[in-house]
């Protein structure tokens, strides 16, 4: 069933490369124009955006600092200071979702700060209502938002170190790599999860932690440094050791050859929106024909890889013709990678794609997948129990998404 699924999602990607492939070479400086007019650079929300940035920068080290230790959390004189920085991000990140305030017209800027939005006002409220446990948890992690927006490709700044740090002694190795990674200083965040693969103890006392720091190192190297030596480097330190499960040793060895074979690619650059569109898809097909079932993370450094293009896509032609195309695409791969914290992102992708062109082929196919993910989403040991408002949400988009509304129509 599942193979037959594949097979057909890759047909439709085929039948629409093969329907846009008839057109490849259209006049591709007329297309940026366009995408340049469409989209919102300016000087203005530029430096407005960097400044919400370094305030969001200023509450982070505070926060990163005081989630760090139990003690410290719930210690009487830190309260006011810790209720004002959760304030204070909750803001921020209303703000970040606002239209037309983003420089980069990836639509993702949007999808992961409505998450953060929806996660920082859940750490408020708890905070407000004396739930601290539950609010320091989410509090620490809160990092993982700005590392989904960050870490999508190289483009943005890169800072070798910025002048504040979290000063608590009680930093565990992985809260200082996702510090670092949240606020764009990939060579020390680089550096503090290899820390955390390095320590032996690490698979078989804090596996969680480890994994994470492997995904983490892992997507820094593929999609912001684009270093295939980088990327080796931390792969073969989970190949070698001794303490790693086996079903990550074995992504591993994968991982390895995908990095290899990346290394012997000739070095092209695709810059046009054609040409990223057809280097992602041919990712995604290398990626698929890798994996052996629908989560396996054995083809991840080709999914990487995939989503770095098709933000690089997304960002320079968000008006384009491949943007659904892209949706979908970025839905199938963030699908796999599930990022942390952040593993309904697919959804959000699935469901741009349907209201992005409704009653198409396209969202037929983005619907399909949406309402697989949502099923499995609600089904546990005791069977599928979609609530209602799923249920009409569901509804709801199966009809934006049906082809036959249009024939329907006067
Ligand atoms: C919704 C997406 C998004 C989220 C969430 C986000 N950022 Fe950013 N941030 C960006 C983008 C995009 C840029 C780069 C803009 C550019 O191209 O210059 C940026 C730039 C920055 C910069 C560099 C500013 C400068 O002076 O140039 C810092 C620092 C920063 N972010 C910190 C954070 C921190 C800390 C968080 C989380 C608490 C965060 N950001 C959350 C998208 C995001």
């Amino acid at each position: 069933m599942k193979n037959l699924y594949g097979i057909f999602v890759f047909g439709v990607l085929a039948v629409l490369f093969w329907v846009e492939g008839q057109s490849l070479g259209v006049a591709d400086d007329v297309k940026k124009d366009e995408s340049q007019k469409n989209g919102i650079k300016s000087p203005k929300n530029e430096a407005k955006w960097r400044e919400k940035m370094q305030e969001l920068y200023r509450s982070l080290v505070e926060i990163t600092t005081d989630t760090s230790s139990e003690q410290r959390f719930n210690a009487p004189e830190n309260r006011s200071r810790i209720e004002k920085n959760a304030k204070k991000l909750m803001d921020r990140a209303h703000d970040l979702g606002q239209k037309g305030v983003s420089p980069d017209s990836d639509p993702t800027i949007q999808m992961v700060a409505g998450l953060f939005q929806d996660e920082t006002k859940r750490a408020y409220l708890a905070l407000k209502h004396g739930n601290r446990a539950y609010a320091r948890g989410v509090l620490n992690q809160v990092g993982s938002y700005c590392i989904a927006c960050h870490t999508r490709n190289p483009s943005g700044p890169n800072f070798a170190s910025l002048p504040l740090e979290p000063t608590s002694k009680t930093l565990s190795g992985i809260e200082q790599g996702r510090f670092y990674a949240a606020t764009r200083q990939y060579d020390r965040a680089f550096d503090a999860f290899l820390k955390v693969v390095d320590d032996s103890a690490a698979p078989v006392q804090r596996p969680l932690e480890w994994e994470q720091a492997i995904r983490s190192g892992l997507s820094i190297a593929v999609r912001v440094k684009k270093d295939p030596d980088q990327a080796q480097s931390l792969v073969e330190r989970v190949i070698g050791a001794k303490k790693a499960p086996f079903f990550l040793r074995q992504d591993a060895i994968k991982w390895k050859e995908s990095i290899a074979t990346w290394r012997e690619e000739i070095p092209r650059r695709a810059l046009t929106e054609e040409g990223l569109y057809v280097e992602a898809m041919q990712l995604i097909a290398q990626a698929r024909e890798l994996q052996k079932y629908p989560m396996d993370h054995a083809a991840d450094v080709l999914y990487l890889r995939a989503t770095a293009v098709l933000h690089e896509l997304m960002q320079k032609a968000p008006q384009g013709r491949h943007v659904q195309d892209a949706l979908f695409m970025a839905g199938v791969c963030y699908d796999v990678l599930r990022p942390l914290n952040l593993d309904d992102l697919h959804e959000i992708y699935y469901e741009a794609c349907i209201k992005k062109v409704p009653h198409s082929p396209t969202a037929e196919v983005c619907y399909r997948r949406y309402e697989q993910s949502t099923y499995e989403g609600y089904t546990g040991s005791s069977g599928t129990h979609i609530p209602l408002e799923v249920r009409e949400k569901l509804d709801h988009l199966e009809k934006l998404a049906q082809k036959s509304e249009l024939k329907a129509a006067p």
